[in-house]
């Protein structure tokens, strides 16, 4: 198998992950299907692909994964580990995105949450266990001296776990999120908090998509772990891959899907407003829902010229809050359709199912793009539309997105709360002229493609190379 293959000689380059490039489902004949992953770190990931000798070793997320290492079916290059499913559960669903996710990204609402209780205690043992199986597969993998760069807030404690089992190893960590502030990281219990930063430590060095995440972590580091010592901080603004998607918009699926989206929106020269994200409560879907809703309230001139096509494509359904989220996102958008709409215009089109061909006819077609996170460690798809918009498209951004420190010159900058803000900014959107949009548009691609993927992951290899001895 790959497996030992890569283990005989040793893999000089590694890569760890929660999410691999592909998932598998069973189907009724019982065969497997394979599916490419979602979110922005596979996005970035996948352009390094097999072919740059890395070993990606990653987690099996779902029944058909777990059958599909026991059937010994896999990618090239991809372990895949079959951590028992409620270890998995604990730490990926409750400490991972439940905990940290929500510490980065501000989420919690008191006074309900957060609570760090017995079962809190439980998911963490999982986490660490978790953490573990990582630890001890790239140690098994990696040649001597070789390169691991370990991926996100699901694996902080890997780096110091690898280092004490192979001190050999050069060891990167980087966070495709956002880092919390002091003060909010200092929500979680004192020796948690110790052990992540510790965790991280052990890495020579820790990456981030802008400088405002990386200086958050360098201060709770200063805070709560006496300093960051002699791991290396440094930034990787990760930046769209301008060839793969300019090449993959222009095929004949993504044209079909560009007929259907005419049809949907209707008539010939109404407007669209366009997000797609998952359905994710950073994303900020139902306050974008409430701003489109208030334009729609204060210009009357843009009933019937205007669509907002949103896609919110399922995420983390395991978890309540975000089921309860997506069917408030549904809701939201059936009521603004029943209040507004007529005969012959459906004022939003809301698509849920995943479908990663109709996502880039959206972007060819987008008037306007409406990324408005309370808070996200870049967002991928501001800087995917620009690059493949046929006709410039408005970009209305959140100052909360790590994409705003590197497009926020040519976009129209809202705070992701003002709803009214908002609506302002989709409005002065709308009415931008088409040779304003046409320039900001190639100014937004340049600096959205500055750092390609393979660009971006080589650079964090010779900065983790460079400090060497010898
Ligand atoms: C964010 C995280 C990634 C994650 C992605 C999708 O971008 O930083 O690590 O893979 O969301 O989320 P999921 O839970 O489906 O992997």
């Amino acid at each position: 198998t790959t497996h030992d293959a890569a283990a005989a000689r040793g893999a000089q380059v590694l890569v760890a992950s929660n999410r691999g490039p592909v998932s598998y489902t069973v189907r009724e004949d019982g065969s497997l299907d394979a599916r490419r992953g979602g979110g922005g770190l596979v996005s970035g990931l996948s352009a390094i692909g097999p072919d740059a000798g890395a070993l990606w070793v990653c987690s099996a997320l779902s029944d058909g994964d777990r059958e599909a290492v026991r059937r010994g079916v896999g990618e090239e290059g991809v372990r895949m580990l079959p951590v028992p499913a409620d270890v998995h559960a604990d730490a990926y669903n409750g400490i991972a995105n439940s905990v940290l996710w929500f510490i980065h990204h501000l989420l919690y609402q008191t006074p309900l949450e957060p609570v760090f209780d017995a079962e809190f205690r439980r998911q963490w043992a999982s986490y660490e266990i978790y953490n573990r199986a990582f630890a001890e597969a790239l140690a098994e993998e990696a040649a001597p001296g070789a390169a691991v760069l370990v991926q996100d807030y699901h694996l902080c404690l890997v780096p110091g776990m690898l280092r004490e089992l192979r001190p050999d190893l050069r060891i990167g960590h980087f966070s495709h999120t956002p880092w919390a502030p002091v003060d909010y990281f200092a929500l979680l219990p004192s020796d948690i908090r110790e052990q992540l930063l510790r965790g991280m430590l052990g890495a020579d060095r820790l990456g981030f998509l802008t400088r405002r995440w990386a200086d958050a972590f360098t201060a709770c580091a200063a805070e709560f772990a006496g300093g960051t010592g002699s791991t290396r901080v440094g930034v990787h603004g990760l930046g769209a891959d301008a060839d793969f998607l300019r090449e993959r918009a222009h095929r004949p699926d993504v044209e079909e899907r560009i007929t259907a989206l005419r049809e949907e929106i209707g008539g010939t020269d109404r407007r669209t407003i366009v997000r797609v994200d998952r359905t994710e409560l950073s994303k900020n879907i139902v306050r974008g829902l409430l701003a489109y809703r208030q334009l729609l309230d204060d210009h009357e001139e843009w009933r019937e010229r205007v669509v907002h096509v949103a896609f919110a494509y399922p995420s983390r359904q395991d978890l309540a809050v975000y089921r309860d989220y997506t069917a408030e996102v549904r809701r939201l958008a059936t009521e603004i359709n029943k209040t507004y709409g007529t005969p012959g215009w459906t004022p939003v089109v809301l698509h849920v199912k995943d479908d990663f061909a109709r996502s880039l006819a959206a972007y060819r077609l987008a008037d306007v793009a409406l990324v408005n996170p309370i808070r996200d460690g870049m967002n991928l798809v501001a800087k995917e539309i620009p690059v493949v918009s046929d006709e410039g498209c408005a970009l209305v951004l959140s100052r909360e997105a790590g994409a705003y420190w590197e497009l926020g010159e040519d976009a129209l900058v809202v705070n992701p709360y003002d709803v009214l803000e908002t609506a302002r900014a989709l409005h002065e959107a709308l009415g931008m002229g088409p040779e304003e949009r046409a320039e900001r548009t190639k100014r937004l691609a340049a600096a959205a493609t500055a750092l390609p993927p393979a660009r971006w992951f080589l650079d964090q290899l010779e900065a983790l190379r460079e400090g060497q001895p010898g």
